[in-house]
C-alpha cells in the first residue's frame, strides 16, 4: 500500500500588517469589539501588485526547500483559492509557470475555506492511486480584494496569505483518512454572488455573510467531521496531538475543541495574528507550528476546513 506523507511545509504572509485600530479610525467599530467577538488582533494585507499566485509562489518555494525537493520533481500542483488571479487559466497553472517548470498536472480547487483540506484529500487520492508520486498543495488567498471595506460586519474578519505542503509517497501514512462534505442548499449563507458578464460585473463582487448562521453551522460540522474522520482512521480523539481547524473566529475554535473534549493546549490558534485567510488558514497555521518546533515528526494532526458552499472536511495526518 502506498500512502502520501507530508515532506515539507511553507507559508508566506505579505509584509503589510493591518491592526484593528485602523478599522476603528474609520468605521463604527473598536479594537475591543473585534478582539472580543472574533479573537482577531491583526491581519496581513497584500500589495495591489501581489496576486494569489505570487503569495503561492513564496509559500511553495519554502515548502519545497523544507522537503529538500526541486519544483521539477513535483508531478501534481493543486491550488485552493477563491481569489484566483484570473477567471482562467487556473492559479495552479500560473504558479507552475512561476516555479519555472511544466508538464505536471495543475488545477485549482474551489471549496472556499475548506479548499486546502479538499485539495489535500484530492492529492492524497492521486498518490494512493499511483497517478502521482509527489504533489504540491497550496492554499492562497487575497480576500482583501473581495471585501466591502465599509461593511464592519465582514471586513474586519479576513486577511491575505498562503500556505503550502509538499506530499511525497511513503509505505507508512502520512495521511490516514479524509472526509469531505458539502451542502449546496446553504450556498446563500456565505457568498460573493457575482460574476463577469459582457465586460461588466453582474451581481455583487463583495463577500456577503450571515455571520450568526455561519457560526452555528461551523461549530456543528467541525465537531461531526472531526469524529467521523478520526473513526475512519480507526483512531480515537485522544490519539490527536494537534487540532488545526480553519481559523475563522477564536470562539468557533474554542467551542469545537470543547465539544470534542480536547484540551486548549492541543488547539492551534493563529486567527489572532492572521485573521481568516480562507483556504490559506490551515496550511499557514501548520507551517507556523512546524517551524516553531511544536508540531514534530510523529505527531498526529487533525486538519479541518469549513466555509462557503457550504463545505467542510477533515484530514488526519501523521507528520
Ligand atoms: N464592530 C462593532 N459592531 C459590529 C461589528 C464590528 N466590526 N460587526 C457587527 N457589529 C454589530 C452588529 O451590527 C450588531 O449590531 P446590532 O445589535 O445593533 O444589530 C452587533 O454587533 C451584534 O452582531 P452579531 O452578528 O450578532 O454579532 P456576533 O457576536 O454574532 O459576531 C461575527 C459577529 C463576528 C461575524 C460572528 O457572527 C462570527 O464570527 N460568525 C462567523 C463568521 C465567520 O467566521 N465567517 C468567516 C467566513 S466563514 C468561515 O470561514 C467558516
Amino acid at each position: 500500500m502506498i500512502y502520501s506523507r507530508i515532506a515539507g511545509t511553507g507559508s508566506y504572509l505579505p509584509p503589510r500588517v493591518m491592526t484593528n485600530a485602523e478599522f476603528a479610525a474609520r468605521l463604527d467599530t473598536s479594537d475591543a469589539w473585534i478582539r472580543e467577538r472574533t479573537g482577531i488582533e491583526r491581519r496581513h494585507i497584500a500589495e495591489s501588485s501581489q496576486a494569489s499566485s505570487d503569495l503561492a509562489l513564496e509559500a511553495s518555494k519554502r515548502a519545497l526547500e523544507a522537503a529538500g525537493m526541486n519544483a521539477n520533481e513535483i508531478d501534481l500542483i493543486i491550488v485552493a483559492t477563491s481569489t484566483p488571479d484570473y477567471v482562467f487559466p487556473s492559479t495552479a497553472c500560473l504558479l507552475q509557470a512561476k516555479l519555472g517548470v511544466h508538464g505536471s498536472a495543475a488545477f485549482d480547487v474551489q471549496a472556499v475555506c475548506s479548499g486546502f483540506v479538499y485539495g489535500l484529500a484530492t492529492a492524497d487520492s492521486f498518490i494512493k492511486n499511483k497517478m502521482a508520486k509527489s504533489a504540491l498543495v497550496v492554499g492562497a488567498e487575497v480576500f482583501s480584494r473581495i471585501l466591502d471595506w465599509n461593511d464592519r460586519g465582514t471586513c474586519v474578519l479576513f486577511g491575505d496569505g498562503a500556505g503550502a505542503v509538499v506530499l511525497g509517497s511513503s509505505e507508512k501514512p502520512g495521511i490516514h483518512a479524509s472526509v469531505l462534505r458539502a451542502d449546496g442548499s446553504q450556498a446563500g449563507m456565505l457568498s460573493v454572488p457575482g460574476n463577469v458578464c459582457g465586460g461588466a460585473i453582474v451581481g455583487s463582487p463583495f463577500l456577503q455573510m450571515d455571520g450568526r448562521a455561519v457560526f452555528k453551522l461551523a461549530v456543528k460540522v467541525l465537531e461531526e467531521s472531526a469524529r467521523e474522520t478520526v473513526a475512519a482512521a480507526g483512531m480515537q480523539l485522544s490519539d490527536v496531538d494537534w487540532l488545526i481547524p480553519h481559523q475563522a473566529n477564536v470562539r468557533i475554535l474554542d467551542a469545537t475543541a470543547r465539544k470534542l473534549g480536547l484540551p486548549r493546549e492541543k488547539l492551534v490558534v493563529t486567527v489572532d495574528h492572521h485573521g481568516n485567510t480562507s483556504a490559506a488558514s490551515v496550511p499557514l497555521a501548520l507551517d507556523e507550528l512546524v517551524r516553531a518546533g511544536k508540531i514534530r515528526p510523529g505527531h498526529r494532526v487533525l486538519l479541518q476546513g469549513v466555509g462557503g458552499g457550504f463545505t467542510w472536511g477533515s484530514t488526519l495526518v501523521t507528520l
